[in-house]
């Protein structure tokens, strides 16, 4: 059964956030090495992204590489950097044809020159389409973020283009890496791990959480699916009473 079918159009989440994990696990699991998992990741992510424009899901931001996993072995890290300038260059077509728009956040800086190049390419040619946001997050941390965001606005000040006293929420979030995504609605992270890991810290401030112990390469459309399912039952209060929860203070 289609579990596409349950989801209720009217209230999709417009923003999904993804940490994928558990590739090593996965591979470990078939006694093959930690790359295999990687390399059987790639196919989640083409379903994930499918199924996610599939039901109209306008944004979707997967956390690909952090700012930690540099401190992985030197072999695990190039490889990982090898597949995805293979998966990019692979991937690109179909999603430009399927008006998938590809952008990146994190320090792109510090990807090796050819990721860098193809991602650029990618993102160049991706750049008119509207049909969904696809942002990836590679050497990023939301520290490494919160860190950068200060430094802008602390320039600001310094060359007195603004006083503190502008500084409000909003202006926070112009300076982060989304400053053009909404804040995610929903957040799914695999592999049975209960922590952020360093993802997106000021912009989950109100989003709703989900955890699997799904394997990222076991990872599918009807995964994702049932995460939305689940999404759609919960009552989003944003710190503030809904009318029944009212009603009944207010007798007492
Ligand atoms: C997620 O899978 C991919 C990256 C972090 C790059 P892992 O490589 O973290 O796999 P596990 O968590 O060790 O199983
Ligand atoms: C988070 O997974 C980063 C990505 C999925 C890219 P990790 O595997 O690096 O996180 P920890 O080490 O389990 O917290
Ligand atoms: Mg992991």
């Amino acid at each position: 059964m289609d579990l596409k079918q349950h989801i209720n159009t009217d209230k999709l989440p417009a923003h999904v956030a993804l940490i994928m994990d558990g590739n090593g696990r996965w591979a470990k699991q078939r006694g093959k090495e930690r790359i295999f998992g990687h390399e059987n990741g790639v196919e989640a992510v083409r379903d994930t992204v499918k199924a996610a424009a599939d039901i109209g899901v306008q944004y979707l931001t997967l956390f690909a590489f952090s700012t930690e996993n540099w401190c992985r072995p030197h072999l695990e890290v190039e490889t990982l950097m090898d597949l995805l300038i293979q998966a990019i260059g692979n991937e690109t077509p179909e999603l430009h044809k399927n008006g998938v728009r590809l952008q990146a956040i994190g320090d792109l800086e510090s990807l090796p020159e050819l990721c860098r190049e193809k991602l650029e390419e990618a993102i160049k040619l991706t750049a008119n389409n509207t049909k969904l946001v696809v942002t990836v997050a590679l050497s990023y941390s939301a520290r490494w973020e919160i860190v950068n965001a200060a430094k802008k606005i602390a320039e600001k000040v310094a060359s007195k283009t603004i006083h503190p006293d502008q500084i409000d929420e909003e202006m926070v979030h112009s300076v982060m890496e989304t400053a053009s995504l909404p804040d995610p609605d929903l957040l799914i992270r695999t592999s049975g791990e209960l922590r952020l890991s360093n993802f997106l810290l000021w912009q989950v401030a109100y989003t709703e959480l989900y955890f699997t112990p799904v394997y990222w390469p076991d990872f599918r459309r009807q995964h994702f699916f049932q995460a939305i399912i689940d999404y759609q039952r919960r009552e989003r209060r944003f710190g503030k009473l809904d009318n029944k929860v009212a009603v009944t203070k207010n007798n007492f």
